[in-house]
């Protein structure tokens, strides 16, 4: 099912459907007495479940012998940036009216907002060349080397999350512990792929 041309449609709608239900609140003027704080504070969790997400499909497709959900990867990714964008927009037009001057203090002085902001630095590059024309340019290695500044972008949104709330830590823990376990999966593979040492080659072969 998933080779399906079509399979991709569902991931598109479940993936709008965030930005459709906040866009049908603020059609009907619904997005509480601070609208600004609900729309960072929407956008800003999307983020971060997007990021796990598109963490989670590599781990998933070998769990669940389902290698064809990597073609979701880069769409999943690409909705992880589209909520980032829009959480930096509210930041920027809404709350900070482009005043750059005080955006660039903000982002120096404090650190919360400090680490936002390089987690979305670290999107950037990953969403520009996130077409199959950049994948052809710059060689799939070197991509796929590149892509991989989707782990720090998920480590700062943590980090981001964890020093942005006063008391209850409940739920930038969980998405720590989420976003651990995904990168401690990477780290036992990565370790386990390895070729063994020369001497230890040497060795195996000599016996
Ligand atoms: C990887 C990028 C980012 C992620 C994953 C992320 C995630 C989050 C999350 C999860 C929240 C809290 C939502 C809640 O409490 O329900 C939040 C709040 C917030 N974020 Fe981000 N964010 C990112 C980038 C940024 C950037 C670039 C800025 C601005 C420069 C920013 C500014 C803010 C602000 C102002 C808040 C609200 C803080 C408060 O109300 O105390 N974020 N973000």
């Amino acid at each position: 099912m998933l080779r399906k041309k079509w399979a991709k449609i569902p991931v598109w709608i479940l993936s709008l459907a965030p930005a459709a239900y906040l866009g049908w609140r603020a059609w009907n003027q619904d997005l509480t007495a601070n609208p600004i704080e609900y729309i960072t504070h929407f956008t800003g969790d999307w983020t971060i479940r997007f990021l796990v997400f598109t963490l989670a499909i590599t781990p998933l497709r070998k769990l669940l012998r389902m290698p064809d959900m990597i073609k979701f990867r880069r769409l999943i990714g690409l909705f992880a940036f589209f909520y980032g964008f829009l959480h930096f927009s509210t930041y920027l037009g809404v709350d900070k009216f482009f005043d750059f001057q005080e955006i660039w203090a903000d982002v120096a002085k404090r650190p919360y907002i400090t680490m936002g902001f390089l987690g979305f630095v670290c999107m950037l590059p990953l969403a520009v060349t996130s077409t199959t024309g950049w994948i052809r340019r710059i060689g799939g290695k070197r991509w796929q080397t590149l892509h991989r500044l989707i782990y720090a972008s998920a480590i700062a949104g943590v980090i981001h999350y964890y020093w942005l709330v006063k008391s209850d830590i409940r739920q930038p823990r969980l998405y720590a512990i989420l976003v651990g376990v995904l990168l401690a999966y990477r780290l036992v593979v990565w370790v386990m792929g390895r070729k063994p040492a020369p001497a230890v080659r040497a060795s195996v072969m000599a016996r």
